[in-house]
């Protein structure tokens, strides 16, 4: 099995919906990635030594999904110097505007970008995973750009009923 290069975590089985896209788009372009449930507020000490090890073990990138006072991505991204993606997680009562001001609004010093609420956001930062791993790996890059191409191709052959 090749070496995984994103790691896709999110704070609860609860959000796997939300983030199956992000391994979706994984799978489509052949990224190799470990996806798994580590929460910040409940399972504090998994989360920072899972994180702390992963440039040692050669990652790219870390995808973190979390809901409400989302702290996921800001704690990784506080145990590691690895880019990461923050996706917040749609919520029952605020619908997910608590998740991504949670996470985009970190303080000066340790960034996490942030994408867009739900499945979008997922989908879109596995996308931007991959252009990290294109900076360095042509055959990631030529298959970006045929995505794109496959993007134009699709909205050139959309008609409307009139
Ligand atoms: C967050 O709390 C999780 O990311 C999830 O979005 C939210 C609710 O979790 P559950 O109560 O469904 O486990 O930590």
């Amino acid at each position: 099995m090749s070496t995984p290069q994103v790691a896709i975590l999110m704070g609860s089985n609860s959000d796997w919906d939300i983030m199956k896209p992000a391994v979706d788009m994984l799978e489509k372009f052949g990224v190799p990635f470990e996806a798994q449930v580590i929460s910040a507020h409940r399972a504090t000490d998994m989360l920072i030594d899972y994180v702390t090890g992963l440039r040692e073990r050669g990652f790219a990138a870390v995808i973190a999904g979390a809901g409400g006072a989302a702290h996921l991505a800001g704690v990784t991204a506080a145990k590691t110097t690895l880019p990461v993606l923050g996706v917040p997680i749609p919520s029952k009562y605020l619908k997910g505007m608590d998740s991504l001001l949670s996470t985009v609004q970190m303080p000066k010093g340790i960034p996490v970008a942030t994408f867009a609420i739900g499945e979008p956001g997922a989908a879109n930062a596995a996308l931007f995973a991959v252009s990290i791993i294109a900076v360095t790996d042509t055959g990631m890059a030529d298959k970006l750009a045929d995505f794109r191409k496959e993007q134009e191709e699709m909205v050139r052959n959309m008609t409307l009923p009139v």
